[in-house]
């Protein structure tokens, strides 16, 4: 008998990708904590997992992968011009980030928004049986719960959005923002990452539809939606294996030498790591170092930065405008502050594998956080628990503007990301801030990350919802 309560899980992207190995095409699971926490989730209940696999066309058929059942969605080329690069990355995405690129509004883009959101609801709602629970993720479907909701009778659906909600003064822009609200209210327990976000969504119920009620209980037509924060995490357990496996030590001790080594003994080393994306704040961090060093308290002597960069999203314009952008500052602050064999910033553009990318947390003095809006930010998490006992200590650079900020404010310094002086005078602070200080920062910073992992983030949501 099929268990009671299964679960199926619906997100833009599917856990797994597609990969050439030893000359064949073949399905591997994605790398993440967000995958990492859900999979064992589905395994358990039963249930599937359904979304895209990232490429234009028909998808395959259904099949499963680790004990999991996964559902392709199919998205044409022309949706995942329309749905995707548009709607979801051209509208949305910049709209709920505080608006730090400008929001397009085409009407070419709604429509297949709704179109593809339809796609995914039918693909579920096939997958669905009542007395099944639905989850549902993030700002590209956010049309699917009250879709599912017609499709399907008895189902408990959940959402969560991973990225901000905006304030009502931004959310009004969107000339759909009825439908948008009326779409998330089919959902039992809309969940968000931070208070602020939530109180947002509500006010924005309250003013653009017929709900009534508080920030946290919404009545609408009849029917009852819970609104809540439920802040992301990291998996802390394969995190602090990976950061004390002997493969990461020896990685980081090679790192430092490679980057840190100078004639007038160890040079700091300064860490970003982020996708390729307007609202990181890469281009005003690299101006906040440049400043630092035409300041000329600090030099490549005692410091250097590394900034790994993801690609993302290239078909998006300004995505494409932000990398000429780094670029051409990357190599400005190299031409003007760089010695022979001792570059000033290392630019990186690529996707590392986790354990590189834990080597450079275990190797990095100063991790800098400086998003312009994020939703969590879950590097910052990642990299205070990458730091043990036996490093030399680390401090994060973190913005106000992450919504890590409202868990890891005390440990960490906190900075206005737009503010190229005040970086700099944070960057200043952060190298020489003395052993005790960095010591205590970083206790703070990791009891705070410890007290919710991934796996407790997954199930307080689930518990609510079926509560
Ligand atoms: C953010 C979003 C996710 C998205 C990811 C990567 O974290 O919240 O929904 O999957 O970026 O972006 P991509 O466009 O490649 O899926």
């Amino acid at each position: 008998m099929a268990p009671r309560n299964r679960l199926i899980i619906v997100a833009n992207r599917l856990p797994v990708n597609r990969v050439k190995r030893k000359g064949r095409m073949v399905w591997e699971t994605s790398p993440g904590g967000l995958v990492s926490a859900l999979k064992p989730l589905v395994t358990e209940a039963g249930g599937s997992w359904v979304g895209w696999s990232g490429s234009p066309g028909k998808a395959p058929p259904a099949f499963e992968h680790e004990n999991i059942q996964v559902r392709p969605v199919s998205v044409t080329a022309e949706q995942v011009e329309k749905f995707y690069a548009g709607f979801s990355n051209a509208t949305l995405w910049p709209l709920y980030h505080d608006c730090v690129r400008t929001p397009q509004f085409h009407r070419r883009w709604w429509w297949p928004y709704v179109d593809v959101n339809r796609q995914f609801a039918e693909a579920t709602a096939a997958e669905t049986k009542p007395g099944d629970t639905v989850w549902v993720h993030d700002y590209q479907l956010q049309l699917v719960p009250a879709m599912l909701r017609e499709m399907v009778p008895d189902v408990k659906i959940g959402f969560f959005l991973h990225i901000p909600f905006p304030p009502l003064e931004l959310f009004a822009q969107l000339p759909w923002r009825r439908e948008i609200l009326a779409g998330l209210m089919g959902a039992d327990l809309v969940g968000f990452q931070t208070p602020q976000g939530a109180k947002n969504f509500a006010a924005a119920c309250k003013r653009y539809s017929d709900a009534r009620g508080g920030d946290t209980k919404l009545e609408h037509r009849g029917r009852t939606v819970v609104v809540k924060p439920f802040p992301i995490s990291i998996d802390i357990e394969h995190m602090e294996e990976t950061a004390t496996s002997e493969s990461v030590q020896a990685r980081a001790v090679e790192l430092r030498k490679d980057l840190a080594s100078s004639r007038h003994g160890e040079r700091k080393i300064l860490l970003g790591v982020d996708r390729l994306d307007y609202t990181k704040g890469i281009e005003i961090r690299l101006r906040a170092y440049e400043e630092l060093l035409r300041r000329g308290t600090h030099t490549v002597d005692d410091c250097v930065l590394v900034q790994v960069a993801v690609p993302s999203r290239e078909s998006v314009g300004e995505y494409a405008e932000l990398r000429a952008f780094v670029e051409r500052l990357t190599g400005r602050i190299n031409g003007e502050y760089g010695e022979a064999g001792r570059a000033a910033v290392h630019y990186l553009r690529r996707n590392l594998n986790f354990e590189e990318l834990v080597a450079f947390y275990r190797a990095a003095d100063v991790m800098l956080v400086t998003p312009l809006r994020d939703g969590m930010n879950l590097v910052a998490k990642e990299y205070v628990i990458a730091k043990t006992d036996d490093d030399r200590g680390g401090t994060l650079v973190l913005s106000e503007f992450a919504g890590a900020a409202n868990e890891l404010g005390a440990g960490s310094l906190l900075v206005n990301p737009h503010d190229v002086d005040g970086l700099a005078a944070t960057m200043d602070v952060s190298l020489t801030l003395p052993e005790a200080e960095v010591d205590r920062r970083m206790g703070l910073l990791q009891r705070a990350v410890r007290k919710n992992d991934v796996f407790g983030w997954a199930g307080s949501f689930l518990e609510a919802l079926r509560s």
